[in-house]
């Protein structure tokens, strides 16, 4: 089956974002990843809410929202109200994760959560039955166009079997360091979601580079 590819626009050009969106609304891309920072649980500060407003009404493709915050709890509501899809939450400022994730649900999101480099993926068998995707990160989070940490394909088939074994319906999403070459051996261990960043919005032709990336 064709990956689903979300476009990261942490590595868009944020003079020129309304064109960078309509660049995706006519592309091949199935969602929009969205990557907000703190500055806390990650060394970095991306684009807040009032910006994110303007984005969620240029898009006409689904918001795939990955917070990398410290209470991520605090903002389920302005997330819903970018009208987004999808909220995902890091596993490691979550010591309710349960709660967090059945709060997304009652607010009509679908939940998600997501797991650094050193984060192993048995620590999520729990919660697999309630989340709708859990995503590895294939990279440190704060920062786009880092080196892919090998590792996250063997994990990725350490969660594969886990779904499996847990008849759980949850889709797994690979976010950072992911490029032609990585997310051809991402997908053959059973990654269902693709998020790039750097090989989007680097490319000569983001739109070809998209396109390149569906037909993995
Ligand atoms: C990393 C972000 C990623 C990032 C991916 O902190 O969560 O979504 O934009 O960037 P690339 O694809 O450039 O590694
Ligand atoms: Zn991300």
């Amino acid at each position: 089956m064709e990956p689903i590819i979300s476009p990261s626009i942490l590595s868009a050009d944020f003079c020129h974002l309304g064109r960078e969106i309509d660049m995706l609304n006519n592309s091949e891309a199935d969602w929009i990843h969205i990557d907000v920072m703190d500055g806390v649980f990650v060394p970095n500060i991306s684009f807040g809410f009032p910006v994110l407003k303007h984005v969620a009404k240029a898009s006409t493709k689904p918001l795939d929202v990955h917070l990398m915050i410290v209470q991520p709890e605090k903002f389920i509501q302005e997330v819903r109200a970018l009208g987004a899809f999808l909220m995902n939450v890091h596993y490691e400022v979550c010591p309710h994760l349960h709660r967090v994730i059945q709060q997304i649900r009652e607010a009509g999101m679908q939940p998600a959560v997501t797991l650094n480099p050193a984060t192993p993926v048995s620590l999520v068998k729990d919660i697999l039955p309630d989340v709708y995707l859990v995503q590895l990160m294939g990279v440190n989070p704060g920062f786009g166009g880092q080196k892919f940490i090998e590792r996250t394909v063997e994990k990725v088939r350490e969660l594969r079997d886990l779904i499996s074994e847990t008849n759980s319906k949850a889709l797994i999403e690979v976010d950072g360091g992911v490029n032609l070459h990585t997310g051809d051996r991402l997908i053959e261990a059973g990654a269902d979601v693709l998020v790039a960043g750097n090989a989007v919005f680097s490319a000569n032709d983001p739109q070809e580079a998209i396109r390149q990336l569906k037909n993995l």
